[in-house]
């Protein structure tokens, strides 16, 4: 048998930290992105249970990886346990990326960067003086909120079920970015008009996820799309939700949240190694592991 050279002493070591672990496609990702450009570097998965993330952290820049990528449950968490974060993730109240520079560990968040490169990519517009309508106001709400007044929106409108939850995303906004956002309820008959008004619809809830695939958060709400809304859902599994197949019939462009997922992990890996992916590479990674995106 011959010598097994894919790591050496000299080989780079990145990774994701998070719980549970098994099913994450990250690490075929980047090994695919390393064997496409020849870069010596392996990623790995490490399962870290509540209460070690700190030691994992600790651990992790002893053992002077480049970086690591961030999952559930410890988005938040880590931020606390990091020399340095960027203002974005900050705001966005979550890192899933993390850069050794050094021997300091700055934290970045990637899923934000990941949706608006992917909704760029696939719908040819950006956010700039757009109208949003964002359903939810969980992690990726607000993340993605951050982003699209970052990105220069007129307006954001945040409707949850928890109004609560949309203020606080508004706050953060209005108070830091820029005074952009309203929030309002989706069963209010006012909302109908502002929904109408809307470029950009985004669903940021798990309404519609595998396996409750018959229904969407508009259901029963009385708002329906129109020929000129551009739809985002973040839901990658099933590939079409009613809310997008909804959009559909109603002759709206539509995205889902494959892109996403596939982008903040692209967009870590030009973090760590410093390398800009060229579009033909980040197409051919992308046909290589396409089968394997949970979908
Ligand atoms: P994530 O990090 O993926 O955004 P999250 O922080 O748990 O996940 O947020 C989930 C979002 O989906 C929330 O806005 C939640 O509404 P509440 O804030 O009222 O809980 C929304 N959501 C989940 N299930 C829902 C349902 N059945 N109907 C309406 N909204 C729902």
């Amino acid at each position: 048998m011959k010598v097994d050279n894919r790591v050496t002493g000299k080989t780079k070591i990145a990774g994701v930290i998070g719980n549970p672990i098994e099913h994450s496609v990250s690490p075929q990702l980047h090994n695919t992105i390393s064997k496409y450009l020849g870069v010596d570097l392996i990623y790995v998965p490490f399962r870290v249970e509540a209460g070690d993330i700190e030691d994992a952290v600790k651990g992790l820049k002893a053992l002077n990886v480049i970086g690591f990528n961030v999952t559930i449950p410890y988005k938040k968490e880590v931020i606390k346990y990091l020399d340095e974060n960027s203002k974005q993730a900050l705001l966005m109240g979550a890192v899933n990326t993390v850069k050794n520079i050094n021997g300091r560990l700055y934290g970045y968040n990637t899923d934000a960067e990941g949706f608006s490169r992917s909704f760029k990519e696939e719908t040819g517009i950006g956010f700039a003086e757009k109208r949003v309508f964002i359903i939810g106001a969980g992690g990726a709400a607000r993340a993605i909120a951050v982003k699209v007044a970052f990105e220069g929106a007129k307006e954001i409108f945040i409707a949850n079920r928890t109004t609560s939850k949309a203020n606080e995303i508004a706050d953060i906004i209005n108070y830091n970015i820029s005074r952009i956002v309203e929030t309002c309820s989706i069963k209010d008959r006012m909302t109908e008009d502002i929904f109408q008004n809307c470029d950009i619809i985004i669903n940021t809830t798990s309404v519609g996820m595998y396996p409750e695939t018959e229904i969407s958060p508009l259901d029963g709400t009385g708002l329906a799309f129109s020929r000129g809304h551009i739809v985002y859902d973040v839901i990658y599994n099933p590939a079409k939700t009613k809310f997008l197949k909804d959009a559909e019939k109603a002759g709206c462009k539509t995205v889902n949240g494959m892109g996403m997922l596939f982008y903040q992990g692209i967009n870590a890996y030009e973090i760590w190694t410093g390398i800009k992916l060229s579009s033909e590479i980040t197409r051919k990674v992308f046909e290589s592991i396409k089968d394997i995106l949970p979908c």
